[in-house]
C-alpha cells in the first residue's frame, strides 16, 4: 500500500501518484475489509452499490442518486462520467438508455466496471483514459458527470478546462468535490493540530489530504469552486453542500466506538441528517454548464 506523504503537493510526478493510488487502493466503500463477496462477482458490486447508495439521504429516490442525476433528461443523450471507479454511477446512467462513455485513470477500474456492466448486460464504452487530456472531439457530449473525481487530479483545473471544451454548447457538468468548510474538515485539522503534524510543517491543505482518500485530495470553498468553473470555461448554475450521515458523528468506525455510532446514527432521522448535512456536509455539489455562445455572460 502506498503510505500518505506528509507533503503530498510536492511530489514529482503528482499524475503517476494520483493513478498508483487508486489502482491499489481502488475505491470500494470497504475501509475495514469487510465485503467478504470475491471482486468482479455479483455480490461484490450489489454490496459495493448497498453501502455507497445507502450512506446519505441525498442518494435516495424512486432510484438512487434520484435528487442528483437528472436521470429524465438522459435517454438518447451523450454522457460521459469521468472516473467511473467501480462502475456504480456508470451502471446507473446506463440504464437510462443514454449512449455513455466512461473513463478511469486506471486499468483496474476500466476492467471492473466493464465487468459490472457485463453481469447487468448494459453496454457503454469505459476507456482508460486521464481526463486532463481527453481523447474526445469538441462538443461531443450533452452531460458530464463525475463523482468524487476531480478534486484527486493532479490539476483539477485542466479537467474543467477539457469538460468545457468536450460538452456541447448548453452542455452540464455535474460533480462532487470536497467541501473546506465541512464539519469533518475541521474534525480533520483539529486531529492534525492535536497530533502535531502542524507543528511538523504540514500546512492545513497538506493535512485535509493526509486524512482523506487518495494520494491527495484538494478542498474548496463555494468562492474557490466557482473560480474553478469560471476561469476554465463553464458557468455556475448551482452549488449545493451535501455529505454522508456518517460525518454527523465524527467518531472511528471500528470496534466498540464504531458500533455505539452506527447505532445512534440509525437512530437519527433521514429528514433530520439531510438538513444538518446541507449545511455541514463534507460534499459541494455543484452543476455548471458551458455558455450557449462563446463569453455569452461576459456578453450579457
Ligand atoms: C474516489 S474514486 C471515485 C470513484 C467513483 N466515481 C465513485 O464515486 O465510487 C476516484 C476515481 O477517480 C479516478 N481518477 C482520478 N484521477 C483521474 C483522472 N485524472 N482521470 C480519470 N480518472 C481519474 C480514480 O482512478 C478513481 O477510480
Amino acid at each position: 500500500l502506498i503510505r500518505k506523504a506528509r507533503h503530498p503537493f510536492a511530489a514529482a510526478d503528482l499524475q503517476a501518484a494520483n493513478k498508483a493510488w487508486w489502482t491499489q487502493q481502488p475505491m470500494q466503500y470497504d475501509w475495514h475489509g469487510t465485503n467478504a463477496a470475491a471482486e468482479g462477482t455479483y455480490e461484490f458490486y450489489a454490496e459495493v452499490d448497498r453501502r455507497f447508495f445507502g450512506a446519505s439521504p441525498f442518494y435516495a429516490g424512486d432510484r438512487p442518486f434520484a435528487e442528483l442525476i437528472p436521470y429524465h433528461k438522459l435517454a438518447h443523450e451523450r454522457v460521459l462520467e469521468i472516473g467511473c471507479g467501480q462502475g456504480s454511477h456508470t451502471q446507473l446512467l446506463a440504464q437510462t438508455g443514454a449512449d455513455v462513455t466512461a473513463i478511469d485513470i486506471t486499468a483496474r477500474a476500466v476492467a471492473l466496471t466493464k465487468r459490472r456492466l457485463a453481469l447487468a448486460n448494459l453496454l457503454a464504452d469505459v476507456r482508460e483514459m486521464d481526463a486532463e487530456r481527453m481523447e474526445f472531439r469538441d462538443g461531443e457530449f450533452g452531460f458530464v458527470w463525475s463523482w468524487g473525481v476531480i478534486h484527486h487530479s493532479a490539476h483539477t483545473d485542466r479537467i474543467v478546462r477539457e469538460v468545457a471544451r468536450v460538452l456541447k454548447p448548453g452542455g452540464e457538468f455535474r460533480f462532487m468535490v470536497y467541501n473546506r468548510r465541512a464539519l469533518d474538515s475541521y474534525v480533520k485539522l483539529l486531529r492534525g493540530a492535536l497530533t502535531g503534524k502542524s507543528l511538523r510543517g504540514m500546512s492545513g491543505d497538506d493535512i485535509l489530504s493526509f486524512y482523506t482518500d487518495g494520494y491527495l485530495a484538494r478542498f474548496f470553498t463555494r468562492s474557490s469552486l466557482t473560480k474553478l468553473i469560471t476561469d476554465n470555461g463553464l458557468v455556475v448554475r448551482a452549488i449545493s453542500v451535501l455529505g454522508q450521515k456518517s460525518e454527523l458523528l465524527p467518531l472511528p468506525g471500528t470496534g466498540v466506538i464504531g458500533r455505539l455510532k452506527y447505532g445512534l446514527l440509525s437512530r437519527i432521522p433521514d429528514a433530520f441528517a439531510k438538513g444538518m448535512l446541507s449545511a455541514t456536509g463534507s460534499f459541494l455539489f455543484a452543476s455548471a454548464q458551458r455558455p450557449v455562445r462563446p463569453n455569452a455572460e461576459e456578453a450579457g
